[in-house]
């Protein structure tokens, strides 16, 4: 493998998603970035997300009651101050999104009365208002579609596809004295099998979600956590990783896998509903939460869990068959065309659905600057845990968060550059060295290693959680875990490699934070535990790797 090319850049940029875009955009008033992704810079969740962006905007909202519906999903976890200043910084980050050209959808596309270009807002779990904007149901795509193009129109950013990173470079890695420093990363150049040293004064991980850790899951292909698993590596503090979401209705069908039905659909009437013993479809949640099938995320979930455990059937329905074809058709003509194509009409017809695995509510610990407390590492969306999102993350409040933080973390990296230069130590960064490594002839190790880390994750440490599976998780991943550092040392690194090393690494996280927390809260749920313990209210799952190893 050759390693020859070093590449200076003023700022690095790790992933293409809104949060990485986001920062770029902002990064590039002072100085050159680079942007490297590991496919086409639009493979990333951003362009999945459906629901949209939280934002008071409406006369009859307030940042009060935004705060409290957080707060109130977090479950005693979330931190106070972040919440309020995201909060209080979405109408400003929204309008500069507006200013750079993308639309959301206003009141009368929707045929509905109002100001003239006043936004139409969503509703989704756990909101006690409508407050999400939204680009009818492709939000996600209309925003990815706004950024890429100001970057790719920018002379200051180079986005590079096809760039993988392999880790960071930090001046504790490479054995340097004094505190750690990022310096910049490894990648390898996936076109012509290269790994490229880049070099930079700042370098922000933007690497998206983990859901490719379970076996179903809403995720883009690309999520496999390698922001997490890389700072961790690097010695960052890592957050919470026993809160992983699981959105409770993906579409049940052979047809369409994977394919995520909207919160909002709810948030427009949709009921949630069960087959029971007489075949009739009725409804369920009212028994488990007052805002019934509007309740926060974990409760929906879990919910669905519990009915489907029970009944043995392998999936539940949303019944929004009160609305009008043309309503529904407007309202959601992604969802509306997807269903059509598969033979249902959601204006007709149930749609059947279960919950997979969504939104990583922990991370990288960082400030609300993004900022790890490693000089000039930064982490910028789903791979961060800035407090916001508690043990619950609020629906819509993660593009919210990318867009704001993006925002503070370009700026606090512009601010303290002179600190970042001066705590710097100088020495020549080495290439990557990969001598001994020899092609593998037992690739279907890798592949094998993959599928059995996605099924155990589901079936231990899935919505519902014990101590007993909790410690058959960790057994099964320990030994994967040797098998992949002997791989990763003694073989060719490859896509499928580093992926599979740094999903195996987030999900020994995820199993370490959850044998840690000896209750149940928010996402967190152990039947050994099964209640809040408020001693724990407001206390961190901390890990981070000790510097010995
Ligand atoms: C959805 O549209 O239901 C997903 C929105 C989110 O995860 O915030």
């Amino acid at each position: 493998m050759k390693n020859k090319e070093i590449l200076e850049f003023d700022h690095l940029v790790i992933g293409s998603g809104l949060a990485g875009l986001a920062t770029a955009l902002k990064l590039a008033a002072f100085g050159t970035v680079a942007v490297v992704t590991k496919r086409e810079p639009d493979d990333c969740n951003t362009k999945y997300a459906q629901g949209g962006i939280a934002c008071v905007i409406d006369r009859k909202d307030s940042f009060e009651d935004h705060f409290r519906d957080t707060m109130t999903a977090g479950d005693h976890l979330c931190k106070e101050d972040v919440v309020r200043k995201i909060v209080a910084e979405a109408p400003a980050a929204v309008n500069e999104l507006i200013e750079l050209g993308a639309h959301f959808t206003t009141l009368e596309e929707m045929g509905m009365e109002g100001d003239s270009g006043e936004f139409h807002l969503g509703r989704e779990g756990g909101h006690n208002k409508r407050r999400v904007l939204h680009s009818g149901d492709i939000t996600g795509e209309e925003i990815h579609k706004t950024l890429l193009n100001a970057c790719k129109t920018n002379p200051k950013i180079t986005i590079l596809k096809n760039h993988i990173a392999v880790d960071l470079i930090t001046s504790r890695r490479l054995g340097w004295m004094g505190d750690n420093c990022a310096l910049g990363a490894y990648v390898l150049d996936i076109g012509d099998n290269t790994i490229k040293t880049f070099h930079s004064l700042s370098t922000t991980v933007a690497t998206g979600g983990a859901g490719k850790v379970y076996l179903y899951t809403s995720n883009s292909d690309v999520s496999c956590g390698a922001g997490v698993a890389m700072c961790y590596r690097s010695h960052a503090s890592i957050a919470n990783m026993e809160f992983f979401q699981f959105h409770p209705t993906i579409l049940h069908h052979h047809k369409l896998k994977n394919f995520l039905i909207s919160e909002a659909v709810r948030g427009e009437g949709g009921i949630l509903k069960r087959r029971n013993r007489h075949g009739e479809y009725v409804e369920f949640m009212d028994s488990y939460h007052e805002m019934k099938s509007l309740a926060p995320r974990d409760i929906v979930a879990r919910a669905i869990d519990n009915e489907l455990k029970r009944s043995g059937q392998a999936c539940v329905y949303i019944d929004i068959r009160g609305k009008s074809e043309k309503f529904l058709k407007t309202r959601f003509p992604n969802i509306f065309e997807k269903l059509r194509e598969i033979g249902i009409n959601m204006s007709k017809d149930l749609i059947p659905v279960v919950p997979a695995a969504h939104y990583c509510c922990g991370g990288v610990m960082t400030d609300i600057n993004g900022f790890t407390g490693i000089n000039g590492l930064y982490v910028v969306g789903e791979a961060a845990c800035t407090g916001l999102h508690g043990a619950n993350r609020l629906a819509s409040n993660s593009l919210l968060e990318a867009l704001v933080v993006a925002r503070f973390a370009a700026a606090d990296i512009a601010s303290r550059v002179k600190t970042i230069k001066s705590h710097r130590p100088s020495g020549k960064i080495p290439l990557w060295t990969s001598e001994n490594a020899t092609d593998s002839d037992e690739l279907v190790i890798i592949s094998h290693n993959w599928d059995e880390i996605r099924r155990f994750m589901w079936d231990y440490v899935g919505i519902s959680r014990t101590t007993k599976r909790l410690e058959r998780a960790k057994a099964r991943i320990k030994n994967i875990r040797k098998e992949i550092e002997k791989y990763y040392w003694d073989f060719l690194i490859t896509p499928d490699l580093l992926e599979l090393r740094n999903i195996s690494s987030v999900a020994e996280l995820i199993i370490d934070s959850a044998m840690k927390r000896k209750e149940s809260r928010g996402l967190h749920y152990n039947s050994d535990f099964p209640q809040r313990d408020t001693a724990l209210d407001y206390k961190d799952t901390i890990i981070k790797k000790p510097c010995t190893t």
